[in-house]
């Protein structure tokens, strides 16, 4: 997605060999026209898949999910995260690693909002090693719901999550795939 890739140009920080601070329009400040273009776009790409519900995790995945649920006039649910896993009743779980900030999150959504007639798809900012997607994955399947997809922001192609969904024969569709960072810069698959 043009839009996208000229944002991450614009305002992308490259920090160290593998993360890019994008806190400028998606993580910190959010920019919610940008959004409600990706959400549009997350909408063209998967629009034949009557989805009926949209999943994330909370923070930053909330912002792109909300504004694709509006174009798919679909509930989102945010997955929340808590340190330690207490035995809920009410509550699907997973846990999930975090390779960036080394620490294990559990992540739960509340049996209320998903169940098996739900058709989801799975929406976050980050592809990275996939440990989140993999996470709610988990959970929708606890649910017996349908995955019809899952719908990224920004892929870091030379990171394993993209392999590991492939792997499992999940449709994916990042709007922005970088395969590289070179010299502080941002390298897309494009233009390799
Ligand atoms: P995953 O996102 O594929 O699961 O991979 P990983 O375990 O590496 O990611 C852990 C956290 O780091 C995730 O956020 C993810 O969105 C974020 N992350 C991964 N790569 C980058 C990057 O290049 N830039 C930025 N800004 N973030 C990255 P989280 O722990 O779920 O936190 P939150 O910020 O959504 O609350």
């Amino acid at each position: 997605m043009q839009l996208l890739e000229e944002r991450i140009k614009k305002d992308g920080q490259v920090l160290g060999e593998d993360v890019l601070k994008v806190d400028n329009f998606l993580n910190h400040q959010v920019d919610p026209d940008l959004m409600a273009a990706m959400g549009e776009e997350f909408y063209r790409l998967f629009k034949d898949a009557n989805i009926t519900k949209i999943l994330t995790v909370e923070s930053s995945g909330i912002a792109p999910a909300v504004l694709a649920g509006l174009s798919f006039h679909v509930p989102v649910v945010f997955a929340r995260k808590h340190k330690s896993l207490t035995l809920q009743d009410n509550m699907y779980s997973a846990t999930v690693y975090s390779y960036t900030k080394k620490v294990n999150n559990h992540i739960s959504i509340s049996k209320k909002f998903i169940d098996e007639n739900d058709r989801v798809l799975v929406i976050d900012d980050f592809l990275a090693n996939g440990q989140a997607v993999e996470g709610l994955l988990e959970i929708i399947e606890q649910a017996n719901a349908q995955l019809e997809g899952v719908g990224i922001v920004i892929e870091k192609t030379f990171q394993k999550g993209r392999e590991l969904l492939d792997a499992r024969g999940i449709h994916v569709e990042s709007l922005a795939r970088i395969a590289a960072f070179e010299n502080g810069e941002v390298v897309f698959v494009e233009d390799k």
